[in-house]
């Protein structure tokens, strides 16, 4: 599957039972999602449960199916967790990895995360790589050299054409859920930066054509109806990671046509 830009998707996290999925995508499934989601990459990371459900519905819609976790192994004794293959089985598109809930609450690492993308990149998902920095790091002005580690740390897995499978999710932990986006200004200059990162990643890497400028970089923190226009009109904004926002179908329409 090749991933188009702009992409826009909902996280929708531990949120809504199988009835409101159903509504949901009812009231979000029209003649317009479905032209532009030939235009440009439309999804939704589900959770577990509603995998199977929501593949049903979005079948033949052109929207991508998502989960919001994966192992680095396929099988084996690891209570709770799910694999890359099962998440193929159910006709998943694309796993969030990395997101900040996971390394704040749930203890994941650059390297955890380093081994999830790998196991869902040589499976044939899209991960989504997530990255950014916390309050107290942006307030001491230390986002650059967070990027500097966070990223190739969290790629140090990933060799040769992999990195044809990934996108960055550059998510400001402070703007999570906190209704303060970054600035369109803001934004874009942390992209800026995370392209000039991912050059170097591939500058390093002799086995692959792939440019950093094919890398889709998307931006996620808040984004709202509102805010979504000035934000995808930056250069270095391929699309967006939506939370809050993707949990209403309407909202979430107007940001996919943004
Ligand atoms: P938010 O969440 O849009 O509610 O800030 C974004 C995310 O956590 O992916």
């Amino acid at each position: 599957m090749k991933i188009q830009k702009p992409l826009i998707l909902g996280n929708w996290k531990m949120h809504f039972d199988k009835n409101e999925v159903r509504a949901f995508f009812k009231n979000f499934l029209d003649e317009n999602i479905t032209k532009l989601s030939k235009e440009r990459s439309l999804g939704f990371a589900v959770p577990f449960p509603y995998l199977d459900l929501s593949s049903e519905i979005l079948k033949d819609s052109g929207v991508l199916l998502g989960a919001q976790n994966v192992h680095w192994e396929q099988y084996g004794a690891f209570t709770g967790e799910i694999s890359a293959t099962m998440l193929k089985n159910v006709n998943t598109n694309f796993v969030l990895t990395g997101h900040s809930e996971r390394r704040t609450l749930f203890g994941d690492t650059n390297e955890s995360v380093s081994k999830r993308t790998k196991a869902a990149v040589s499976k044939g998902l899209i991960a989504i790589v997530c990255v950014g920095e916390t309050k107290e790091e942006y307030q001491s002005g230390k986002r650059e050299e967070v990027l500097r580690e966070q990223i190739p740390a969290s790629l140090a897995h990933l060799k040769d054409n992999d990195f044809e499978n990934i996108v960055i999710a550059y998510e400001p932990v402070w703007a999570i859920g906190t209704g303060l986006s970054a600035s369109p200004e803001e934004a874009e200059s942390a992209h800026k930066l995370i392209r000039e990162i991912l050059k170097t990643i591939l500058d390093g890497n002799k086995n692959t054509n792939l440019q950093a400028s094919e890398i889709p970089l998307i931006y996620g923190g808040s984004v709202k109806e509102e805010t979504a226009k000035a934000l995808i009109e930056q250069p270095n904004i391929d699309g967006f990671l939506v939370g809050g926002a993707s949990l209403k179908a309407d909202s979430f329409k107007v940001i996919c046509s943004a």
